[in-house]
């Protein structure tokens, strides 16, 4: 897959990693500077941005800028699952169609995430996720390879239960949950119309011991999945 993504699209993507460590209506860097950060024309840049505008992630300001919408998420703490737990908890049948599986080497920001250093070697998994048969997720994994051995992971099987197996049982996590538009692509894959709603969900695994194992983005999609959780008031 990752051979035919173009550039507004590798670019946008790049973005979209960096939005989950920006606050909101934090201005993005100018045209020019992405033009030259990323060596592309002002078209790519604008078409990036584009894609980011339509998933009402950023919003635009005439003669201004680019700034970080304002989601108005309220965060609460779900239970921590695998996709394979989450699936049969709620009666369907877990399955995946790997897309890819491959050595990448990490981006600033999921290096960053992972404590590791930039352009470290990790496993890049993108994965179709289905429920019952359908299409549920689009999913890429990032893993560090130190952990696990990219022969001898079974790109199509649990990734947690793997993990688990390796002694890095994900025990906490971080998790950013935002509303998207379904661009072109994902809405292919998703079999779902172009625009649609999705949430997508960035989560930042930990093992027991506090080490951060994977870095993974989640678009399920959204007439067919919610969130669950149990919340509590704390005692006044
Ligand atoms: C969920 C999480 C991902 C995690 C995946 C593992 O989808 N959002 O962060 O990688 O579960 O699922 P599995 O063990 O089924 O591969």
């Amino acid at each position: 897959m990752s051979g035919r993504v173009s550039k507004y699209e590798a670019v946008a993507a790049t973005l979209l990693e960096r939005l989950t460590e920006m606050t909101r209506h934090e201005a993005l860097p100018t045209e020019r500077d992405l033009m030259v950060e990323f060596g592309v024309s002002r078209n790519t840049v604008r078409q990036a941005i584009a894609v980011l505008v339509a998933s009402g992630l950023v919003y635009n300001v005439q003669g201004s800028g680019t700034y970080v919408a304002d989601p108005d998420v309220v965060s609460k703490t779900p239970r921590l699952t695998s996709f394979t737990e989450d699936m049969r908890e709620r009666g369907l049948a877990p399955a995946s169609r790997v897309l890819s599986c491959e050595l990448a080497p990490a981006t600033p920001v999921v290096a960053r995430r992972l404590d590791l250093p930039e352009g470290a070697q990790l496993i890049r998994l993108i994965r179709l996720r289905l429920a019952d048969r359908h299409p549920m997720a689009l999913e890429t994994v990032q893993l560090r390879e130190d952990l696990v051995a990219i022969e001898r992971l079974d790109p199509a099987g649990s990734i947690y239960e793997q993990l688990r197996r390796a002694g890095h049982d994900v025990q906490k996590a971080t998790q950013t949950i935002a509303a998207i538009n379904l661009p072109v692509e994902q809405a292919k894959l998703l079999d779902q119309a172009v625009g649609a709603a999705a949430l997508r969900v960035v989560r930042i695994g930990f093992s027991g011991r506090g080490v951060p194992v994977e870095w993974a983005e989640t678009i399920y999609r959204g007439d067919r999945y919610d969130f669950d959780m149990a919340v509590t008031r704390e005692p006044a």
